[in-house]
């Protein structure tokens, strides 16, 4: 499919930035122009990294044209024979598929009916909630269904027991056919689940070395699930090979993922610990979850990058419009000066939904009529940026022209960008995530896992609970 770039191009209001808009909160031109050698230097830092270490994931939107290939015509074998595909996995590589089918497919896509799907019902199953196992085999049958099992360390505790149930489901039922319902994706030389896949003879999908779990979207991670329920992956692909494209000069002005990088970063500085995504769009509202990982394990950290102490970062927060304005915008609004809010506002909606006619006795009803809820959706966003700029607060905003599978993939290049930038504005590690692995490291030790007995002592010499204050 062929887009038109201009005319599909994310663009960002930073208006309510500053403090002409926000008053005291708000930067100066002065504040900016005196900060921007530090962003020039973030911009060289990560240009330089690009393609190395845990930064591949700035090359693929340039180089995958072969696994392209092979995910679409593996995303055709699966539409053809499988009535039902389930991810399994968890952080990394779950959020990411669940928004991308979340913003491009139909909004109760499971619930049309098979001629109205560009393919099979579509699952993720990221937890290990028991219940939810078992609903799970309450809507789908095994027979029907390809189950692809996603983990780049390929050992993650989560991921490995959605895995070893459904193996066992499936062996039961098919015997030595069940190695033909499971795909796997993972690194292709570290962790088990590669070597699990051999032995087996899965169909198997790499995650590149360099591209971590919460910045994989656009390797198959997240482009087999999205082509096997039709979205357009080649067109994501472009979408964030444009935005990379828009950011590629070192001067914030002209680099909007530069420009927001900073501003969260100064934002920081004066103590917004809080950074508020919220879309007004519900295809969007799972891509405020991805955002959530991606700026929260990349930026929570308590070291800097030369090694001395620190604990860093801002704790994001998702919120949907206009569902939140009558939850939390009242917090926002009133409470303490400590978010940043991005709100994500989409142009031009799918559907266009009029509002009728049908109560003229009554006035305070009536004044919607002869309206559209894309007119009311977007009076209530600008009314909530207004409410929150005149209250003070830092707001900007993300602006799609529509969403697309090209728009959805610069948003994606847009966030990881973002989040690239402010980390080494930050001199922090963005890649890394120790206090995910101390968690991880702790389940295998609490459930035996071979080679965690120092752990299993750690934790059984820690602090024990007392029942006095369990009340
Ligand atoms: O971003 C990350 O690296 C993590 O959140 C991982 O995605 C998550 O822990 C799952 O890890 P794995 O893909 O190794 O199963």
């Amino acid at each position: 499919m062929r887009y038109n770039k201009k005319e599909l191009r994310l663009r960002v209001d930073f208006n309510n930035m500053m403090s002409k808009s926000v008053g005291q909160d708000g930067f100066t031109d002065k504040q900016l122009l005196a900060a921007s050698a530090e962003a020039e230097s973030a911009f060289e830092s990560v240009k330089a990294g690009r393609g190395k270490g845990m930064m591949g994931w700035t090359e693929l939107p340039y180089n995958q044209d072969e696994v392209v290939e092979d995910i679409l015509a593996t995303a055709k074998y699966v539409r053809k024979n499988f009535e039902y595909f389930v991810v399994l996995g968890i952080g990394g590589s779950a959020l990411g598929p669940i928004a991308a089918f979340q913003a491009i497919c139909h909004l109760h896509y499971n619930e049309l009916p098979k001629r109205k799907r560009k393919g099979p019902k579509f699952y993720v199953e990221d937890n290990v909630d028991p219940e939810r196992m078992e609903a799970l085999f309450d809507v789908i049958d095994v027979e029907k269904t390809m189950f692809n099992v996603v983990t780049k360390s390929g050992s993650t505790s989560e991921t490995m027991t959605q895995y070893l149930i459904i193996r066992d489901v499936l062996e039961k039922k098919l015997g030595d056919k069940a190695s033909e319902h499971i795909i796997a994706t993972t690194s292709r030389d570290s962790g088990n689940l590669i070597k699990i896949a051999q032995k087996e003879g899965y169909k198997t999908f790499y995650i590149p070395d360099g591209v971590g779990g919460r910045f994989s979207e656009l390797c198959p991670v997240g482009l087999l699930p999205a082509a096997v329920v039709g979205i357009d992956i080649k067109g994501m692909l472009a979408g964030a090979r444009y935005m990379d494209e828009l950011c590629s000069s070192s001067n914030p002005r002209k680099n909007s993922a530069l420009m927001a990088a900073l501003m969260q970063y100064l934002a920081m500085k004066k103590g917004k610990n809080v950074s508020v995504m919220m879309p007004y769009a519900d295809g969007l509202k799972y891509m405020a979850d991805w955002y959530c990982q991606l700026w929260g394990e990349s930026l929570g950290k308590n070291k800097n990058l030369d090694g001395s102490a620190c604990n860093k970062g801002q704790t994001p927060v998702k919120a949907l419009g206009v569902t939140d304005q009558h939850s939390q915008v009242q917090l926002y609004a009133e409470g303490p000066f400590d978010k940043v809010i991005t709100f994500i506002a989409v142009d031009r909606y799918r559907a266009q939904v009029a509002i009728p006619d049908g109560c003229e006795e009554f006035p305070n009803v009536n004044f919607l009529c002869g309206h559209t809820m894309n007119e009311l959706i977007q009076a209530e966003r600008r009314a909530t940026e207004y409410a929150l700029t005149k209250a003070g607060k830092l707001n900007h905003t993300i602006v799609l022209p529509e969403l697309n599978e090209f728009t959805l993939g610069e948003l994606i290049m847009f966030f990881e960008l973002e989040t690239a930038y402010t980390g080494a504005l930050m001199q922090i590690d963005t890649f890394n995530q120790p206090g995910v692995e101390e968690g991880k490291n702790a389940t295998y030790a609490l459930l035996g896992r071979p080679g965690y007995d120092e752990k299993r002592e750690e934790l059984a010499s820690a602090p024990q609970k007392l029942n006095r204050y369990i009340i």
